[in-house]
């Protein structure tokens, strides 16, 4: 654990309320939930653990802030909407919420505006950064910090060498890279995994693609590129081998020679020694490799996102798998075909699901190893070394199966501990992805295009554009941003089409459009000039309109949807989160002048801007986003 979060973590007060996930001191939300479910737990005889379970955030301001549901309390005799009326007649007069309004059966409460104000602004100019998130979320006991923080192990991205960085690894990474700064913001202790593809008869076949057609010099400058260009090249030659041994047989000719000598089988050979470490095979296996690193950091970099480590399927040890087969073995799972090793899951898991697993290869005839038995000794090793308390795998839900398989097999192998901490987050296809240069997409072309995109945009509006200090890199952010909030938008699991004019729009919910929000807010308040201490004393019964309260309503309400995204983690929860607060703000500027207010009605309105920027701020850059200030 850090310093900083350690003193952080003193300064917050431990004590636990007996509520479930209750934490008043940064969640204001809480605060609200422990009062009502007292109060209602004396008029209803209800547990107050149950009301403060059931009371939930409300979608829009106009039904209050919380809302109970009466018919789950589940009380028998009574009709809800009578309950819920005469509860809230009988609602004690209180400092914290009005009088509760009456929806049929559903009781909704209202956050009284100045107490509201009062507790919220302070507590985010206080926080700044870490307004919203929350460290005690992963600790191991929320009552002994010496026991320190859980442990997630995040494996995201892992795409493969030489070929394209498709579609899939574009939205593990956004994902992944989201999931790892939840998790990091909930106090967790986070290892960010990179699983590269870079295994397998393929890499012996670009090896020998590279002595035909390689070029040093190409390969420092461009590795990604030059590497796909060979892998391409020296796959059309298999492919003419392939046709020309399917002929020979047709012509009843002798294909012996080209099968003993061809192509496929100098790099089945090739992968065979690079398995068998041979010194030549192996270096030039790792300079693509390492050359290929390299520049996928620098495009993660742009990303905000940091790998802790670059396994791959070519690091994952022989003796792991060993012990992963030989406990399938032991548990009879494993039985002969054709010379190679499978498992037929039919055979192990009852009806449907049983079926619907199918047949996993396990070992290939040559003894070499396959995707789904690497993953469980690269499991395993996982285990051991980090000692994790949860793993995610963020992979695309066309490996569902694979998925479902290596899980299994965890399961049937007896490892219950280690199944009940591994997880899946998969998300949908991106449709109609490509690149000036075509259909086949690397990462840094689709950036470029982006951003490319973004400076013809910017360029539009001449007067703002001359303004902008540095408009390639801020067009390479808003691009970047672009591509991401598109991704980001909808549910995880949903397909959605890529498209380069709506999400480069700074109209509707796009990224351009969260980043001018942000940007407008920071130009607000450097014309105004106020110094920070002013902002912190100011008077802030003086924010009083509906604009100014429903921003702050929306402001309270971030830890506790930084909580819920915990939950669903789904990138959309902080981003819908981010909009609504965005749209508040930004039709507020009409009402809520700053420049040519009187000067303490200026302070107070600088202090909720200021507060709502720093939301932004965080919530932005959860996301993975770079929020600009111009
Ligand atoms: N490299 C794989 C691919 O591109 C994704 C790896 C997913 N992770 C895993 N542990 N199998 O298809």
């Amino acid at each position: 654990m850090d310093n900083l979060l350690e003193t952080q973590l003193e300064k917050l007060q431990v004590e636990q309320p007996d509520f479930p996930e209750c934490f008043p001191s940064l969640n204001p939300f809480d605060v609200y939930r422990i009062d009502i479910a007292q109060a209602l737990s004396e008029l209803s005889g209800v547990q107050p653990n149950t009301i403060y379970s059931l009371l939930q955030r409300t979608a829009t301001l106009d039904k209050g802030d919380l809302l109970l549901p009466v018919p789950a309390l589940r009380i028998k005799g009574e009709k809800p909407n009578v309950l819920a009326s005469r509860w809230a007649d009988q609602f004690p007069q209180s400092a914290l919420v009005s009088k509760p309004t009456v929806d049929g059966p559903f009781m909704q409460f209202h956050f009284t505006p100045s107490a509201l104000v009062k507790r919220v602004i302070p507590s985010v100019l206080q926080n700044r950064s870490r307004w919203g998130s929350n460290p005690l979320l992963g600790l191991k006991d929320v009552k002994d910090t010496s026991k320190g923080q859980k442990r997630v192990v995040v494996e995201f991205s892992s795409p493969n060498i030489a070929k394209p960085f498709h579609q899939g690894h574009l939205r593990s990474t956004i994902i992944g890279g989201f999931i790892s700064n939840l998790y990091q913001a909930a106090g967790w202790d986070v290892v960010r995994l990179n699983y590269l593809g870079d295994w397998g008869k393929q890499y012996g076949l670009l090896a020998l693609g590279y002595k035909m057609y390689g070029d040093d010099k190409a390969l420092e400058a461009d590795p990604i590129h030059h590497l796909y260009q060979i892998y391409v090249k020296i796959n059309s030659l298999l492919a003419d081998e392939r046709k020309e041994i399917e002929q020979l047989e047709k012509d009843a000719k002798d294909a012996t020679k080209l099968r003993n000598e061809g192509l496929d089988e100098q790099a089945r050979k090739y992968f065979k020694a690079m398995c068998d470490n041979d010194p030549d095979a192996i270096s030039m296996w790792k300079k693509f490799r390492e050359l290929s690193i390299q520049r996928y950091k620098e495009a993660y970099t742009r990303l905000n996102i940091h790998f802790d480590e670059y396994a791959g399927e070519s690091l994952v040890q022989e003796g792991s798998m060993e012990i992963a087969q030989s406990q399938m073995d032991s548990k009879g799972l494993i039985e002969e075909s054709q010379g190679a090793a499978i498992v037929d899951f039919s055979k192990h898991v009852n009806g449907k699901p049983g079926k619907a697993l199918g047949k996993a290869l396990i070992r290939k005839t040559d003894g070499t190893s396959l995707y789904l038995t690497r993953d469980i000794g690269a499991l395993f090793e996982r285990d051991a070394k980090y000692k994790f308390d949860q793993m995610i795998y963020v992979v695309a839900t066309d490996q569902e199966l694979h998925l479902k398989q290596l899980f299994k097999l965890v399961e049937l192998t007896g490892n219950d501990g280690l199944r009940s901490r591994i997880s899946h987050v998969s998300f949908g296809l991106v449709l109609g992805m490509s690149t000036r240069r075509g259909t086949v997409v690397f990462l840094d072309d689709v950036l470029k295009d982006v951003g490319e995109k973004m400076h013809d945009v910017m360029r539009k509006n001449e007067a703002k554009y001359a303004q902008v200090l540095d408009p390639e890199k801020t067009a390479d952010i808003l691009g970047i941003s672009s591509v991401m909030v598109q991704d980001m938008s909808g549910k995880r699991i949903n397909n959605y089409r890529f498209n380069m004019d709506t999400m480069t729009s700074f109209e509707g919910d796009t990224g351009p459009y969260l980043q001018y929000s942000h940007a407008r807010l920071c130009s607000i308040l450097l014309k105004a000039g106020i110094p920070a201490s002013e902002m912190e004393s100011s008077n802030l019964d003086l924010l009083t309109e509906r604009h100014a309260i429903n921003v702050v309503r929306l402001i309270a309400q971030f830890p506790d949807t930084f909580q819920n995204a915990l939950k669903t983690l789904e990138p959309t929860t902080i981003l819908t989160y981010l909009f609504r607060l965005t749209h508040a703000v930004n039709s507020s500027y009409d009402v809520l002048q700053v420049v040519g207010s009187e000067r303490e009605l200026m302070k107070a309105r600088v202090a909720l801007y200021e507060a709502a920027r720093s939301v932004i701020n965080n919530g932005m850059r959860l996301l993975g986003l770079t929020p600009l200030d111009r």
